[in-house]
């Protein structure tokens, strides 16, 4: 689609990938609705959003918390006027072996990964087909194309993030809605900050920022539906 004046909502949009999201595609002339739960932190992207020439506004929730996911789209069609994409990039990490788990924290894992997202893609879904092209992205993880000891909860929900997107797919390309997801391995944001290794050779929060631009822009006739994202070099 072309982006100039199209509206994209973001979660996860206070730092990290969804903040670089924000800021590249502010940067294209698009309409930016961020969501999150840091206002502050919130309320700073949507400052550089406007810096660099891009309309942003925040719309802060807590996004297990059905009443707002069911709320938000028709919230930002009423202050863009429409809705165009989503980017579903919220997510927390959340790993260790089974037999050590809290499992308290592996639901809260399940419900940000995985159960808000079908819930806030559910709402969207009838405003995104008002238009004649539209898109979802879905973060997944590498970890959501393979398992590894002590993945636990994570991987699981980023393997859920990636068949529901397959079927999303399936369901609604008539429509003309692509839907595509991204498995990047690691990114040096704020979640990485325990990993061990030269962060200069993780992947950036704007290389996936530039996989979301490069989808949203591929021609209406086809869809990038998954799109691996590794670092070049070993850290
Ligand atoms: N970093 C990596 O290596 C990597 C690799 C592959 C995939 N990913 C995925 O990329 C996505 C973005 O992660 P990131 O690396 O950018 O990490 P991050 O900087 O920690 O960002 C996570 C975002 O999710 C939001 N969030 C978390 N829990 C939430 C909740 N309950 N309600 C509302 N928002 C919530 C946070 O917002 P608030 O703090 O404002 O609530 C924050 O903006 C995640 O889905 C992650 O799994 C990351």
């Amino acid at each position: 689609m072309e982006l100039k004046n199209k509206v994209i909502l973001i979660t996860g949009a206070s730092g990290g990938i969804g903040a670089a999201a924000a800021q590249r595609l502010a940067g294209r002339g698009m309409s930016i609705a961020l969501a999150g739960r840091n206002i502050k932190k919130l309320e700073s992207v949507a400052e550089d959003c406007r810096t660099l020439g891009g309309v942003a506004e925040i719309f802060p929730g807590e996004i297990t918390d059905e009443n707002y996911t069911s709320g938000l789209p028709h919230a930002v069609k009423e202050r863009f006027g429409g809705l165009h994409a989503l980017f579903n990039n919220a997510g927390v990490f959340e790993t260790g072996a089974f037999d050590q788990a809290d499992i308290s924290r592996w639901d809260d894992a399940l419900d940000v990964n995985f159960r808000s997202l079908l819930h806030l893609t559910k709402a969207a879904i009838p405003y995104l087909l008002e238009n004649g092209e539209s898109a979802v992205i879905n973060l997944s993880s590498i970890a959501g194309r393979m398992t590894f000891g002590g993945g636990g909860i994570y991987s699981a929900t980023k393997h859920a993030v990636h068949a529901f997107s397959g079927c999303l797919f399936e369901d609604l390309r008539d429509r003309g809605l692509k839907v595509s997801t991204i498995y990047p391995g690691f990114v040096d944001t704020g979640m990485t900050s325990g990993v061990a290794g030269d962060r200069s050779h993780m992947i950036q929060p704007d290389d996936v920022a530039r996989t979301l631009e490069f989808v949203l822009e591929f021609p209406s006739n086809a869809c990038p539906t998954e799109i691996v994202i590794r670092p070049q070099f070993p850290l």
